[in-house]
């Protein structure tokens, strides 16, 4: 498949699940937390709102009796508290209840001083020391008027019991929400790979309609000198099939093959009475014949997607010794594929008929190509196709027009209708940025 779709979309979904999860893991996870705090502290306020009462004036009196409060303070170790404190309304300890072995917790209290609350509402602040967690909370005391009498302070234990509680709650949300992304995600995977089908469907159908326009557009041309648009089909396998002996690349093939469709388009602006004149041109006819050259460089200068034919278009008729038009190029100043061109058209021109002539023998043909070499040809190119030409020429010759056309179609195929070319067809198109220009 096509742009190794289905690597990308799987790396693509699964880069988007991790996202997903680390996000919505990440809200949940804090959310849970805070919730866990709430919950504790919520706890840890009921059981000590259980600390209120008469005995509460004795804080703020001195030598009062505070047997009672030491009492209760002692039943409150026995619950979750490992500390509790009270404190007089001006915030002096009165009282302290600890239980033993928790000198940590204290040392560590020690090293975070807290300050009594500004407002006159609970406030707690969660420490872990070693694998234990406590609250740590201090919340006013009020008597009976709700003024307040005093503070108690007590550092709850959250018992492992409940550590192991909300652990489990928070992985089992945070298992749900991976779960639930990736199936989301996965949900995806046969969109994109629908999606992909239908863009490689569209850019294949868009490429077809490219070559098929360039086909017909040189076809038609092709016709009105010599009878069919077979001398087309077959000038653009000869030159495929001698790009292919020489080693060219897929990329330069089919440039010639948009070259060779068209590279007599222009011929669509040269009169009846020269195109089609049987006998020889005069000089003044064989100059308008030349514009064919010029006419077909504007022609495909419209439309982007035939550009690339230019090379062929504008120098299929340059000489390799620099005698040819329309620019008089030499040697390798002529592009490649225009010398390709060059050996191929002009070998099919000799033999095949034509309003001013008829068709020479094979061999009449390779005697014309070899005898030009170096002069209207490039010898290396020649060479290559000497050892091609006889095979060559025998499968086309002897094919019909609708055999032609078969051949045509496969070596085309071949060059254009590959993955890695689609591929590189359906980026171009899919970006918006690239604008047609005409060059
Ligand atoms: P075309 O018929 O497609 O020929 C393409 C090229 O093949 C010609 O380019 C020429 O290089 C070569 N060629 C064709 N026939 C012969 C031949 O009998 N002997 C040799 N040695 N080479 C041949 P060129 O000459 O630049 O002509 C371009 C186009 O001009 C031709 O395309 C054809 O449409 C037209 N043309 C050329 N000469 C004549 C002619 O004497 N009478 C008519 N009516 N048209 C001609
Ligand atoms: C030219 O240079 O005039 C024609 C070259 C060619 O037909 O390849
Ligand atoms: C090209 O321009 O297509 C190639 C030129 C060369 O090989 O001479
Ligand atoms: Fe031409």
């Amino acid at each position: 498949m096509i742009l190794n779709i289905r690597r990308i979309a799987i790396k693509r979904l699964f880069i988007s699940w991790i996202l997903l999860s680390l996000v919505l893991g990440g809200i949940d996870f804090y959310l849970e937390m805070e919730d866990a705090d709430d919950n504790v502290m919520r706890l840890a306020v009921k059981e000590s709102e259980s600390f209120t009462g008469e005995n509460l004036h004795r804080l703020n009196q001195t030598n009062a009796d505070l047997s009672e409060l030491r009492q209760k303070a002692t039943e409150f170790l026995h619950s979750h508290f490992a500390i509790v404190e009270l404190y007089n309304r001006d915030k002096q300890k009165i009282l302290e209840e600890m239980d033993p072995g928790v000198d940590a917790v204290e040392d560590e209290l020690k090293k975070f001083p807290h300050s009594f609350p500004l407002a006159e509402s609970p406030y707690y602040r969660k420490l872990l020391i070693g694998e234990n967690v406590f609250m740590q909370l201090l919340l006013p005391l009020r008597d009976k008027s709700g003024a307040i009498a005093g503070y108690f302070e007590g550092v709850y234990q959250v018992d492992a019991e409940m550590v192991q509680h909300i652990k489990s709650g928070v992985a089992r949300a945070l298992l749900l929400i991976v779960s639930v992304a990736l199936i989301t995600t996965l949900t995806f995977y046969p969109v994109m790979l629908f999606l992909h089908r239908e863009l490689v469907r569209f850019a294949s159908s868009l490429l077809r309609s490219n070559i098929e326009l360039m086909e017909v557009l040189g076809g038609a041309v092709a016709k009105r000198d010599s009878d069919t648009s077979a001398h087309n089909f077959r000038v653009t396998i000869y030159a495929i099939r001698l790009a292919e002996a020489v080693g060219l690349d897929s990329a330069q093939i089919r440039s010639l093959t948009a070259g060779a469709f068209l590279h007599d388009v222009g011929k669509i602006g040269i009169s009846d009475n020269v195109l089609l004149k049987p006998g020889k041109l005069n000089d003044e006819e064989f100059a308008a014949m030349r514009t064919h050259v010029l006419l077909g460089v504007d022609i495909i200068g419209k439309s982007a997607a035939l550009d690339t034919a230019r090379d062929v278009v504008e120098c299929h008729h340059e000489k390799f010794d620099g005698s040819g038009y329309m620019r008089g190029l030499k040697g390798e100043e002529i592009p490649l594929n225009a010398r390709i061109f060059a050996i191929v058209d002009v070998f099919d021109a000799l033999t095949s008929k034509r309003p001013y002539k008829e068709p020479f023998s094979f061999d009449k043909a390779m005697g014309i190509l070899l005898e030009s070499r170096g002069s209207h040809f490039d010898p290396v190119l020649i060479e290559a196709f000497t050892g091609i030409a006889a095979e060559l020429y025998r499968e086309v010759s002897s094919a019909s027009d609708a055999q032609v056309e078969q051949m045509l179609r496969a070596v085309v195929s071949e060059h254009f209708f590959n993955s890695s070319y689609l591929a590189q067809f359906l980026k171009k198109h899919i970006q918006p940025a690239s604008s047609p220009s005409a060059g």
